[in-house]
């Protein structure tokens, strides 16, 4: 059997996981919101129209913070459409998904359901079609206590009590063309820096993100961050950046790779970040938001070149018509091996953990996501609800600096190990997590765990996504084909990874 050592030393810590690492994300897009998250009558709709099985699936997931409500629904959306009686609420015409939006859900409706489930909201601004007072004005409806229009109308809507929103998107992917109201790094800089200064105005205790960028295949990549930042260092608290894993098509142990274009991903925002703080002499440090990310195979979207993106012009959705309302789009059908290839990028955000604050996983519900709902019945955990779970439950502690002794493999993404790790010691439970990824498509691998600083201690637990079938996936009728198993611990120090596959080792 092939061979792998983990070495780590306490004294070798990356940094602190931040709560807020395994985040989440929903918009209004597809079916995440209508019929996934809201569905009044349906039968386990509560009060408010909220489907308590999703609500009880978000809880699963432990997620600390939802951001909403776009995405590239928020540079078309206005606010003000989602307020007030439902029955005066406009229906518009959505452009950034082609859809009917009807407005039955907005602002109001998504701050109660995040108090239900026990989650922080952070709320994205239209800084594309949007203008810098509509931010300033959602900024005074959500946080302002009352005795002002916009705060005394969010009183009158039956929220006495503000929301006090801590995080503050500004703008979405504002760096593409293919966002409503797109705008070159310079206007964006101009236009956030407004924004900014208006919303702190209003309440100087929120925590800014500005839009980084995120898709290597533009020229404007890291270019923007760099004229974006120069204007905006002082202003924001956070970098976005966005990164979905697409499988490339060239075999599986690329796929499998896919945690080092993460890396890679990550190192450079940071790289760029350095730049403009060591070229401004600044102090302060403003740390990543890597508020959308995920593995999405485009499985209902037609895009004849990368380029088309720069337009939207030949950009077609394969899976409904348009202008539908709440259409089942982007609903991707999620395998064992998609799940696999999530926890690789979970253990990337780990290794960076002293860049990257805040991570979510975009989305949550329905629309590329872990948990699926059927429209009036009912839902079910995909593929990777469980990596994710899993991330989620062992991922909170200090990460711990891996050194692997490794077979490594040549990978589109450069050299890569065969098997990839990443340590945490979550001092509360006094336990090591180890997480582990076996790129192997064909052969088990012996990872042996060499632990210093860490005083005596077994491995007691070994947790796997993994199977034979690697195309497996789960549906509404057979929802456990694929879901976290418990391998026998034969060895307190050593573990057997199966053939491509996520691993969580624990150690007490
Ligand atoms: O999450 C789906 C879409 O991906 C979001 O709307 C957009 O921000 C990104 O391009």
């Amino acid at each position: 059997m092939k061979k792998a050592v983990c070495y780590t030393d306490i004294h070798y810590p990356v940094g602190n996981v931040d709560d807020k690492m395994f985040s989440s994300f929903t918009e209004h897009l597809g079916r995440c919101i209508y019929s996934g998250i809201y569905e009044p009558g349906h039968p386990l709709a509560d009060e408010d129209g909220f489907r308590t099985d999703v609500m009880d699936l978000v809880k699963e997931l432990k997620v600390p913070v939802i951001r909403y409500p776009g995405g590239n629904f928020v540079s078309c959306y206005d606010w003000h459409d989602g307020i007030g009686p439902k029955e005066n609420r406009p229906k518009r015409m959505e452009y950034a998904w082609t859809s009917i939006e009807t407005n039955e859900f907005g602002i109001d409706e998504f701050c109660r359901w995040a108090r239900k489930v026990g989650v922080e909201p952070m709320i994205a601004v239209n800084l594309g079609t949007g203008s810098i007072k509509d931010a300033g004005d959602l900024v005074e409806y959500c946080n302002h206590p009352g005795g002002t229009y916009w705060s005394d109308l969010r009183i009158k809507n039956g929220s006495k009590e503000p929301y006090n929103i801590k995080y503050w998107c500004l703008g979405n992917e504002m760096e593409g063309a293919w966002q409503a109201g797109h705008l070159s790094a310079e206007d964006y800089a101009k236009k956030a820096l407004e924004a900014a200064k208006i919303m702190k105005w209003v309440d100087p205790s929120i925590s800014l993100i500005a839009c980084g960028s995120s898709y290597d295949m533009l020229p404007s990549y890291l270019e923007w961050d760099r004229v974006m930042l120069k204007s905006l260092y002082d202003q924001v608290d956070y970098l976005s950046t966005h990164n979905y894993t697409l499988n490339p098509g060239q075999g599986v142990s690329n796929y499998l790779a896919s945690w080092k274009q993460m890396d890679e991903h990550i190192k450079n925002s940071v790289k760029v970040l350095d730049y403009v703080q060591a070229q401004g002499k600044k102090k302060k440090e403003i740390k990543i938001c890597l508020d959308e990310w995920n593995v999405w195979n485009f499985q209902d979207i037609k895009l004849d070149s990368l380029a088309d993106l720069n337009g939207m012009t030949t950009f077609e959705i394969t899976s409904a018509g348009k202008w539908e309302i709440a259409p089942p789009i982007l609903q991707e059908k999620y395998s064992l091996l998609d799940a696999v290839v999530l926890g690789g990028l979970g253990i990337s955000l780990l290794n960076n953990c002293d860049h990257v604050e805040i991570a979510c996983l975009a989305q949550l519900i329905n629309v590329i996501a872990p948990i699926t709902t059927v429209k009036g019945g009912g839902s079910f955990r995909q593929a990777t609800f469980y990596p994710f779970e899993l991330l989620s439950r062992y991922g909170r502690g200090k990460a711990i600096r891996p050194a692997m002794e490794t077979e490594t493999f040549q990978s589109i993404y450069g050299e890569a190990n065969l098997v990839q790790t990443a340590v945490i010691y979550d001092e509360k439970a006094d336990e090591v997590h180890v997480f582990a990824i076996n790129c192997d498509e064909k052969e088990d691998v012996e990872l042996a765990l060499q632990l210093q600083g860490f005083g005596d201690r077994k491995l007691v637990k070994h947790l796997a996504v993994y199977g034979d079938n690697l195309e497996e996936i789960n549906t509404i009728e057979e929802p456990d084909r694929i879901v976290t198993r418990e391998i026998d611990v034969t060895d307190a120090g050593k573990a057997v990874l199966p053939k491509a596959s996520f691993n969580v080792l624990i150690l007490k």
